[in-house]
């Protein structure tokens, strides 16, 4: 059976760094509220003229790297991004010049907000087993601070910018059980009646401008919990999972309290969840593969462990993925 195996995986994250403390001397807020309500210590914020392509591209070349495969072995590029350099064309296209992939394959952009990485993973890995794609680089990557009302301290505490990508791979060795390596599934959701708690106050057909991202985080907070809970539930029914056999949760970083919250639902030891979120904040769609990668760098996550994937976004979006490593 066909799976689609992650074989590298890499990451970029902008030099300049936005502390709690360096917050509160913009908009009326402090480090305590912040660390207590979201787990977050700081963010990283793209410099001047830095664009989600270029932080797209790096974290491409680095998980190139690790699977010791080239532009010219790619052929596909599935890019999640809310905040793409251009509204058209795809920041994919953009990327997929820059690492050199050139007169070969193809590459677009996903949007699902804060699940675009799952989103993607999900496209990446039924192009693979449909037989179209061989080998897929899947990049989530954002410039999420270019949205922001800086004076809207509901919202402006939250948010950083950064890339993550795999390298997803088709391999012919599955046997069609849980044992495999790979993607073993993906879960997508999403609910349009509930787009108006989080969303962006702009576009090129509304008001002809890029806007700024607006939240009910009580209600998005709540919905979270429950829907990323469903998810993970979900994927562990359709392969057969006890929660005693995750290896490591790898979330959507958007809120150590949710977090914690959805891990405590499905008792999973904390031990077990890849936590980024304070020194990442949250960065959209690039938030599980930058996690990712931090947990495969410093040696948690190992070959052949068992990892859930999950996320929830603007939409409302949400989703989970398994896989074994
Ligand atoms: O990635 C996509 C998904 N996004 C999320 O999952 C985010 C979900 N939501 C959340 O993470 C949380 O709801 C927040 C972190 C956004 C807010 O935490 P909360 O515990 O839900 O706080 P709240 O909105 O109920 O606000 C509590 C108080 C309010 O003051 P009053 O009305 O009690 O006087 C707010 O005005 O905290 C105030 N507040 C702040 N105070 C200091 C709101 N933002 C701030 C702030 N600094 N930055």
């Amino acid at each position: 059976m066909r799976r689609s195996v992650i074989t590298g995986c890499g990451s970029y994250l902008p030099k300049k760094v936005l502390t709690n403390k360096e917050l509160a001397t913009m908009v009326d807020t402090s480090d305590e509220w912040i660390l207590q309500r979201t787990g977050i210590q700081q963010r990283h914020i793209a410099g001047e003229g830095e664009k989600t392509s270029d932080m797209a591209t790096f974290a491409a070349q680095a998980a190139m790297k690790m699977a010791g495969v080239t532009a010219q072995d790619i052929d596909a590029i599935f890019l999640a991004t809310t905040t793409p350099d251009n509204t058209f064309p795809a920041t994919a296209a953009t990327v997929q010049s820059n690492i050199g992939m050139h007169d070969k394959g193809f590459a677009f952009d996903i949007q699902a907000v804060c699940s675009g990485f799952i989103y993607a993973l999900a496209t990446a890995d039924n192009f693979i087993k449909a037989g179209q794609v061989k080998r897929a680089l899947v990049i989530g990557a954002e410039h999420f601070t270019s949205l922001i009302d800086w004076k809207d301290r509901t919202t402006c505490v939250l948010f950083g910018d950064g890339a993550g990508a795999v390298v997803l791979e088709a391999n012919d060795n599955g046997k069609g059980t849980k044992d495999d390596r790979g993607i073993l599934s993906t879960h997508l959701h999403s609910q349009g009646e509930l787009r108006s708690l989080l969303y962006v106050d702009g576009g090129p057909s509304s008001t002809k401008t890029v806007g700024h991202v607006r939240m009910n985080g009580k209600e998005v907070f709540r919905h979270a919990v429950t829907r990323m809970s469903e998810a993970i539930m979900e994927a562990m029914r359709a392969n057969d999972v006890d929660p005693s056999e995750i290896k490591w949760l790898v979330p959507h970083q958007a809120n150590k309290r949710i977090i914690d919250a959805t891990a405590e639902k499905l008792n999973l030891s904390p031990d077990n969840v890849v936590v980024t979120v304070a020194q990442h904040g949250n960065t959209s769609a690039a938030s599980i593969p930058l996690a990712l990668s931090v947990a495969v760098n410093d040696g948690r996550i190992q070959r052949g462990d068992l990892i859930l994937m999950e996320a929830m976004g603007g939409g409302l979006t949400w989703g989970a993925a398994l896989a074994r490593w």
